[in-house]
């Protein structure tokens, strides 16, 4: 609804419920189960999926978060991404709601509730509401939430054809911002609306000292010339739970010949212009081949092995592992 001074009202409960309702049937969400510390509880129906306005998340994005996939009725490698989310916390100097195990109750509990067997789980930590102030309000309980929803889609054209990545010109974010996951994606947002705008996929974010950093929401791996499987440290981006399963994993496919090594250290442009794969790594992309970068070609310009190799390696992972959690539905 466009803002007038009409629909300036003095509104009841019962209004602002109806008016909740009516918004999410403007727009089609896929918002499965949601569960609120603040509620004390799980709701399923999207318009009551909210946020106090003072939570301190909202107004200051002094918040965290991280998101798991939900596969075939399985949660997929969350401890991994709890290890993060609990990292993340330390790192924001948020308090956790409760014990660790406690955490992982309810993020499966919420997804039991869903009733669904694919999609996304995204958990949040804030440090709550109680006032606009810069620092958390005296008393403020951390708030924590769990939506199960229907994850991000991207096209088969990527995985088909590859992606076309520009290079950013937002600066990336300094080393203890990128290594957290906060709920600070300004940065990110700006730089794939760039990438959009300009008729690429996404971006890459390039650091002070001419290294690759990585992508939006993903992260950026290469197969060099030379045939070496490289990724950037995890010193000033994000460490990615896919990217370190993948870098665990890929060790096979030395054995096969299909790369040469793994290494994890900084990488220069020039070399990685020059590599003959790039790849974006990610629990919502998985593994997508990269076949042009600004006006460049990557490579021969086609998705190569190296990408259908570790698609394949982190499909199987993702059915067969012993890091997944059956849902109790
Ligand atoms: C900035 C950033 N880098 C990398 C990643 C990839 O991390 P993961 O593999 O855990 O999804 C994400 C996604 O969470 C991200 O937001």
């Amino acid at each position: 609804m466009a803002v007038s001074t009409n629909n300036v009202q003095l509104l009841g409960s019962n209004d602002v419920l109806s008016r909740l309702t009516a918004l999410r049937s403007r727009q089609q969400v896929n918002y499965w189960a949601f569960y609120s510390s603040q509620l004390g509880g799980i709701v399923t129906d999207p318009s009551l999926m909210v946020i106090p306005f003072d939570d301190h998340m909202v107004h200051r994005g002094h918040g965290i978060f991280d998101t798991a996939g939900l596969v075939g009725g399985r949660i997929y490698d969350l401890e991994a991404h709890l290890d993060r989310f609990l990292l993340s916390a330390e790192r924001s100097k948020l308090r956790l709601p409760g014990p660790r195990e406690e955490i992982r109750d309810i993020i499966v509990k919420t997804a039991a509730v869903s009733g669904r067997r694919d999609g996304s789980i995204r958990y949040w930590l804030s440090s709550g509401p109680g006032s606009l102030e810069l620092t958390p309000a005296a008393g403020a309980e951390p708030g924590f939430f769990v939506m199960v929803f229907g994850g991000l889609s991207y096209p088969d054209r990527w995985y088909t054809q590859g992606l076309k990545v520009m290079t950013t010109t937002y600066p990336i974010k300094a080393p203890l911002y990128a290594i957290t996951k906060a709920t600070n994606y300004l940065p990110n947002v700006l730089m794939q609306m760039e990438a959009k705008q300009s008729g690429f996929d996404n971006g890459v974010f390039i650091d002070a000292e001419g290294n690759i950093g990585e992508s939006s929401n993903m992260n950026v791996a290469f197969v060099t010339s030379g045939g070496a499987l490289v990724h950037p440290k995890f010193d000033h981006i994000l460490a990615g739970c896919t990217s370190l399963r993948l870098l665990e994993l890929a060790q096979t496919l030395i054995g096969q010949g299909m790369v040469t090594s793994i290494e994890v250290r900084d990488i220069g442009v020039p070399e990685a212009r020059a590599s003959r794969e790039m790849l974006l790594l990610g629990s919502s992309i998985k593994v997508a081949p990269v076949v042009q970068w600004d006006a460049q070609a990557i490579g021969d310009g086609n998705p190569g092995p190296v990408f259908r190799a570790l698609l394949r390696l982190l499909d199987d992972d993702m059915r067969t592992s012993d890091r997944l959690i059956a849902v109790p539905y």
